[in-house]
This record gives C-alpha cells, structure tokens and sequence, in this order.
C-alpha cells in the first residue's frame, strides 16, 4: 500500500483506531463475537499488575491470531547481529569509529545490523544493546524482538516503517520506538539507509519527569505520534523472524503478519521528530548536566539511575557568561555511547567524529572536549551564539558497554583516537 500514513499524537495516550469502520469492539475488549468474525488478542508490554501509570498493554482485533503459525527454526542471517550477555572482555579504552561501510551486496535492514555493544542480559531483562545498520535493499519479511523494545534513530536515508499497529514514515532527525514484541518490516524510500539502534531490554522507554522544569518542556508528550490501524488482506507466504533470548528464529506464514484491523491501548509504536525537542539550559553561568537534553529515560530498580537515557544535543543558543561552554572534562559512573545524525558536535570541533560515526566512553574514563574544542572554547569572547546545523546523540547506560569483536576489529575503529587528548598544555603555577 502506498497511502500516506496517518497518526495519533500523544505520548502513551490510549488509542482507539479501526481501518475498517465498526471492527472495533466497544465495551469489551474481548466480546464473545469481534466484529467481522476477527481474533481478539492481548498485547502487553509490562506485566499485568504494574501500577496503572507504567501498564501498557493493547488490544488487536486481526484476521488470523497471532497463535496460527507453524514451529520456528533457526535463522542464520544477519551475520553482525549479537546479543546480552556480551562475553568479550570489557576495555577501558575510549574508542571511536567511522561511519560503517555500505553493504557490498544487496542487504535489508536486518540483515545489515552490526552489533557494536551492550550490556545487561536478555535474560534478567536489563541493559541494552546498541546496533548500527547500513541497508539497501526493502525487507520482504517480518522481524521482532522477544528480547527487548528497538529505538531507531536515522541518521541517513528515510525509513518506511510497516508494523502491526499501523504504519511509521521515519527521516533522519526523526526517532522511531517499536515496543518489544511488535512485528515490523522496513522498505528504504531512499534506496539505502544508515543509522543506529538501542535495544533495551529494561522497562519500556517513557518521558523524564520534569521537576522545577515545571509542566512543558524537553520533549513535550504531545508531538509522539502512534500510527492509525493499517493492514494487509495478503494470502501470500510471509517468513518471520524473531529475536529471542539473543538468537534468531524464523516461520513461514501462509498470510501477511500485518493483518491487524483495528486497535486500542497505550502500547504502540511510535516516532518523534527530534526538531521539535524544547532545549532547556542556563541563562546564567556553567551549564546543566547533559541529562537536561534527555529525551526518553528507561529506569531501573535503583531510582534516578537508568537503565538507559536517550539524550540529544540539539541547535541551541549558547549565553551562558564566564563560562567553559563546551561540555567540560569529565568523569562518570555512566557509560556513553554517542553518535551524530548531521553536523558537527561542540566537544569534537577538532574534527574525526562525523555522521554515522560513533564513540563510547566508558565508564570512569576520562574524556571531554578535543583539544582544538578548548582552545576555541576558552580564547571566545562570549557573545550569545547558536550551535545550529547539528543533532547529537548519547545512549546513557548504568552498565559499562562491552564492545564486540567486530567492534574492536573492524577497519572503522580509529586507532588514533587518545590522540585528540594528547597536547594540553601543562597549567602554569605562580611562582
Ligand atoms: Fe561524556
């Protein structure tokens, strides 16, 4: 189908939408007779007594039940994919890459994840994983993962997001949430495609509170956007391929898997345009901490430690007086993955971290601005001035990032990355 997809705007607003008029139940999620004969099935993305204001669950109301499929094998594909637990030895080291290569044959998204990192485990539900892919070719196939929700964050080519709550358009700039266990499939309007993934096998992503920052602000709940029910009326085999405790298996249906009519709930997927973030930051001296630029938290048991953070770091005026206005130098019991969609990044002016390339500092590990960055920084003379033409990003984790072996090995890695350290001046005491 190539009608324009249409959404409900909100963050985790209870959706009601039918494709068809008169599909949804009302009253009932589960009458003893759905409308048009269709299968009504539960989804839930926490468990069933999580306290009201974090359970997420939804309803479908489909042509076949999901429960119609023969027994899944496994799937050999996606040759770069891996999952928590990591077991390759932890590193200290700050590392940086270069944009991964495009794929020499023709590749679907799936097939072109590369697994860079993570942590936590899929079993214990905790951490995350961090992929990067490079497609270029439509999938013809259903994915989802058992083992966790996927951010998706573009950083070059549109993606055309299919799943079976309706249908995402998401560009570079934009983010695209799929909660653990919905089935997707990705077409490339562009041709190819690059960007990243947050696999976070922790709660579900949800929006920071905004103490003293008062009721708006950062990322405001009514720009998410679910999509409208959409389906397939398609007799014609499909495989499905899931991810489950890190492996990958796959079933052949004898229908499309996106046969879903109508829904209601507050578990779906969703995309965010990362323009429309309202930046908050000082008008005085020195800077917040870079979690005033988070956009979406997963916490953990231990309150105000998340499991994860996504944070962005957006166009924004710079005012801040008598004052080191790149972020400072630093040391943290967080681990930093980032990646840059467009621009250049205001701690790296130095050059070597582009879009499509990524850097991890983990924990404890000393790091900060390059040392062309500093210098720039502290010789300015500070006039108001706006960082524009730029988006940034960090996954924030609790847990150190454990690299893979394509990571550490892979022909991207800058070896030279210790470097951008190296030649700061020894500071000069009176004497
Ligand atoms: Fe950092």
């Amino acid at each position: 189908m190539t009608d324009t997809p249409r959404y409900h705007p909100g963050f985790g607003n209870h959706v009601s939408t039918e494709a068809v008029p008169g599909a949804l139940p009302i009253g009932r999620n589960s009458p003893q007779h759905v409308p048009f004969g269709l299968y009504a099935e539960q989804l839930s993305g926490t468990a069933f007594t999580a306290p009201r204001h974090e359970n997420r669950r939804s309803w479908l109301y489909r042509l076949r039940p999901t429960a119609q499929h023969p027994a899944f094998t496994r799937y050999d594909g996606a040759p770069n994919l891996r999952a928590a637990p990591f077991d390759t030895p932890p590193s200290p080291n700050r590392m940086r890459w270069d944009p991964p290569p495009w794929p020499e044959t023709p590749t679907d998204w799936l097939d072109g994840l590369v697994t860079y990192g993570g942590n936590g485990s899929v079993a214990d539900q905790t951490g995350v994983a961090i992929h990067l892919y490079a497609a270029t070719a439509d999938m013809d196939r259903a994915f989802f993962s058992a083992d966790g929700e996927w951010l998706i964050v573009p950083q070059e080519g549109r993606l055309a997001i299919d799943t079976e709550l309706g249908r995402l358009d998401v560009a570079p700039l934009q983010i695209a949430v799929i909660p653990r266990g919905v089935r997707f499939r990705i077409a490339l309007p562009d041709g190819r495609a690059r960007g990243y993934v947050l696999e976070n096998h922790g709660a579900p992503f949800r929006l920071p509170d905004l103490g003293p920052i008062g009721a708006n602000g950062l990322a405001n709940p009514r720009d998410f956007e679910s999509p409208a029910a959409w389906f397939e009326d398609r007799d014609e085999p499909c495989t499905v391929i899931q991810k489950f405790q890190g492996a990958l298996w796959q079933t052949r249906l004898d229908h499309s898997p996106f046969d879903v009519v109508a829904w209601h709930g507050n578990l779906a997927p969703y995309r965010y345009d990362l323009t429309r973030f309202n930046t908050i930051n000082t008008v005085s001296f020195d800077h917040p901490d870079p979690s005033i630029f988070t956009v979406l938290t997963s916490p953990s048991d231990t309150p105000g430690t998340a499991n994860c953070d996504f944070v962005i770091f957006p166009p924004r005026w710079m005012v801040a007086e008598g004052t080191f206005r790149p972020p400072w130098f630093h040391r943290n019991v967080m681990s930093e993955f980032m990646g840059l969609i467009a621009g250049a990044y205001d701690a790296k002016e130095g050059g070597g971290f582009i879009p499509g390339g990524a850097s991890l500092h983990n924990q404890m590990n000393g790091h900060g601005p390059d040392q062309a960055s500093y210098e720039k920084a502290v010789a300015s003379d500070l006039k108001p001035i706006k960082i524009d033409g730029t988006m940034a990003f960090m996954f924030e984790t609790r847990h150190v990032v454990r690299t893979t072996a394509w990571a550490q090995t892979s022909a991207t890695m800058q070896l030279d990355y210790d470097d951008v350290w190296r030649g700061f001046p020894k500071a000069t005491l009176p004497r």
